[in-house]
This record gives C-alpha cells, structure tokens and sequence, in this order.
C-alpha cells in the first residue's frame, strides 16, 4: 500500500475516535485533530506532547507560539521544515493544555507507532520529556531513561520494527516561551540534528 494512502487510514481512524475523552472537547470547540504534517519521506521526524489551542483550531502541528520557536530552531540549521515530518503523540488538544493522561497517550500512542512505520524515519527528535518516554521504552531503550533535565541534547540509539533509529530528547519548544537560557540551550542541543542532514 502506498505511503499515502496508510497515512490516509491513520487520520481517518483518529478523525473516528469517538471513545476518546478527548472526543467531546474536540467537538464541542469545534477543534480538528492533529494527525500531523510534513514528508512522508522524511528523514527527521518530531514528536510533540499533544496539541494546543491554535493546533486544534487548524489541524496543524506546532502552528502556535511553541511552533514559531520551532521554527526559528529550523532555521538556524537550514533544515526547512517541509522535508522533515511534524506530529505529537497525543493528536487531540487535552483541556488547558493539561499533560494527557496516560490513558490518552495509550490510546493515542499506536497511530504515531503507524507513523513510524510507514515514514521510518532515521531521526526521530522527541520533543519534551513524554514524547521522549513513550518512544524510548517503544525503542526499548526505556533504562536509559533520565529526567530531560539530563538527556537533553543527548544522542541515543534504539530500535523500532523497521529498523535502528537515532533518539534526540530536547527540552519542549515551549519551555523557551517562558524562560531565555532554556532557549539557548534548545537552539545548542538543535546543532547535534546537523550531523544527520
Ligand atoms: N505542543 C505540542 O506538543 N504539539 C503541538 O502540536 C503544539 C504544541
């Protein structure tokens, strides 16, 4: 089956999800899923936490201010953003941008594990300590966990179905929103993506 087309079923199967406790927010808001957006050949995929307001008012991913930041970190690599692939794991906005609960990123956790496999990607930059947990102990790699306080910037080596993948945790693009030094160290950390381009 074609990339696309597996990509196709993923969002229809989340666009469905009638039994999440996210479904109700979605629809009362009139909030889309954010099944996530990029190359379906990337060789560099992002993970995020779950959406935020202006996420589920467009259906994109990192469209907001946490996106603008992950913009400029794009940027100062010369990475353009349409060739690599951008999503989060949790793909409906949890209420006032709560952390989801395990039950979300267990429901929800399966359709970016799809995503893997159908873009396979050699990179996978995890954005945030809960994207960096479920795709570490996905890797099974889950003793090397640490706080991103320590793994930040950090390059690890897991495995998923397909094959071998490079692990790079950084701090949340959000975390620079609201305190300087954590942008400089995310914009430091970024640097390591160079190597892989
Ligand atoms: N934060 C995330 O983790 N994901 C998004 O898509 C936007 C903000």
């Amino acid at each position: 089956m074609k990339k696309a087309l597996m990509m196709k079923h993923v969002e229809d199967e989340i666009a469905a999800l009638t039994g999440s406790p996210l479904y109700e927010y979605r629809i009362e808001n009139n909030y889309m899923p954010v099944i996530g957006e990029g190359s379906l050949d990337a060789n560099i995929f992002f993970v995020g936490e779950a959406p935020g307001k202006k996420e589920g008012e467009t259906g994109k991913p990192f469209c907001g201010r946490s996106g603008k930041f992950l913009d400029e970190m794009l940027a100062s690599i010369g990475l353009d953003r349409n060739a690599t692939y951008i999503t989060s794991v949790v793909k409906d906005r949890p209420q006032d941008n709560r952390d989801p609960t395990p039950q979300e990123i267990a429901l929800y956790g399966p359709y970016l594990d799809r995503q893997f496999e159908i873009i396979q990607p050699k990179v996978i930059v995890l954005l945030g300590r809960i994207s960096m947990k479920y795709v570490f102990e996905k890797a099974g790699i889950k003793e090397k966990l640490d706080t991103i306080g320590v793994m930040h910037g950090k390059v690890y080596e897991g495995t998923l179905p397909y094959g071998k993948v490079i692990l790079l945790p950084l701090y949340h693009p959000a975390a620079a929103l609201y305190n300087p030094k954590n942008k400089a160290v995310l914009l430091e950390d970024f640097k390591v993506v160079k190597k892989y381009l």
